[in-house]
């Protein structure tokens, strides 16, 4: 039996985890503790990376311990540490990095540096479609701070086929639901309130990027567009801007926020399966696979689904975020490829995936 210790400490999540791997290559969950600083990030409406460096200091080893503890699992058991050493923030990733460092010196375990995004891709090997997961396929990478699209060829090995130009599609949602006043992160929030509004009462203007670009995605129009929808007409002088305009105290008195809400998610959602489809359609695929914190969203699963006729397999809503349970399966695959990293293993906040 394999056992794998995850670190994940990229951006506000401070996490640890045990996944262990039988003989025959299944994962099975031990343990997942996640520390979020979700509440501590609220007031400021996103991430302070400063404030959540120190805050990963602090909760570290108590999240690590009880990783352990929970699993029922020995410091000497352990098959060897995963660690995501980027991308995310700098200080953030260094919290994690270092600790991980720490661990494997003291307890002489191999440490393996894990990208974050194949994380969350990994994150699919501990859902109950684990045994249906073929290569090639195609896999919709959709968080905070990524939206791509990607040729999953094999184990580690990834084709870019296109991203976003500007905005990620969930920084999309955390920001239009802070014009809305629902609150961070926006995700959820905008999709709870989305149930109760009607999606054709705003017509969005989707971004459509062309023949020239079939696989890349905007964003940045469609917040300027409800930013522009919800706020009032300037009447003489200046239209409020940047930080001012994403305030939800400035809202026209006959906004409906549900129905912006809901307008809003099925434009974004729209734009995200369009060249999905088309990426389907021109690569011999066995499955679209949807990976990272937007693929929690339910009426995003049931609007593809309902396109395709391939399978659609998103990972357990638990794990669609950040967690270090993903971070411990994608390490498994690599520590069973043979992969081992020095302890000058580096924090790299720009680690691309392909
Ligand atoms: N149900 C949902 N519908 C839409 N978006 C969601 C939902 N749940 C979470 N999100 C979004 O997912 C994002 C968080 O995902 P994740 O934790 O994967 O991102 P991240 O780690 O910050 O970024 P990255 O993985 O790119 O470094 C947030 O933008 C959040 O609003
Ligand atoms: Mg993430």
């Amino acid at each position: 039996m394999t056992l794998i210790f995850g670190i994940e400490t990229s951006c506000d999540e401070t996490a640890a985890a045990v996944v262990e791997a039988t003989a025959d290559g299944r994962l099975r969950l031990r343990s997942n503790v996640v520390a979020s600083q979700v509440e501590m990030h609220r007031k400021y409406g996103g991430v302070f990376p400063e404030v959540a460096a120190r805050r990963h200091i602090e909760t570290i080893h108590a999240v690590a311990r009880e990783a352990l503890e929970a699993a029922e699992v020995r410091p000497e058991a352990l098959s060897a540490i995963a660690v995501t050493h980027g991308p995310g923030l700098a200080g953030s990733l260094l919290v994690g990095v270092n600790f991980a460092k720490g661990l494997a010196l003291a307890w002489e375990k191999p440490l393996i540096g894990v990208n974050h995004l194949e994380g969350h891709i990994y994150s699919l090997w501990l859902s109950q479609h684990a045994d249906s997961l073929r290569f090639p396929a195609l896999c919709l990478l959709i968080s905070g701070g990524h939206t791509e699209l990607l040729l999953v060829r094999g184990h580690g090995a990834y084709v870019l086929l296109g991203s976003t130009l500007d905005d990620a599609v969930g920084e999309a949602f955390d920001k239009v639901a802070r014009l809305l006043g629902l609150g961070y992160p926006g995700g959820p929030a905008i999709e709870r309130a989305a149930r109760e509004g009607d999606p054709r009462a705003y017509a969005f203007a989707r971004a459509d990027l062309g023949a020239e670009r079939p696989y890349a995605f905007s964003f940045s129009g469609i917040k300027t567009a409800v930013m522009r929808a919800v706020q009032p007409q300037p009447t003489h002088g200046r239209r409020v801007r940047g930080e001012e305009a994403l305030k939800a105290d400035n809202l026209r008195p006959d906004v409906n926020i549900a129905d912006v809400a809901a307008s809003f998610q099925a434009a974004a959602i729209e734009m995200l399966i369009e060249p999905t489809l088309r990426a389907a359609q021109a690569h011999p695929v066995s499955a679209i696979w949807l990976a990272g914190g937007v693929s929690a969203n339910a009426y995003l699963r049931a609007q593809l689904a309902a396109r395709t006729d391939l399978p659609v397999y998103a990972p357990p809503l638990a794990l669609c975020t950040d967690n270090a349970a993903m971070i411990a399966a994608a390490g498994y695959f690599r520590y069973s490829a043979g992969q081992r990293d020095s302890l000058s293993l580096d924090a790299l906040p720009m680690l691309a995936l392909a």
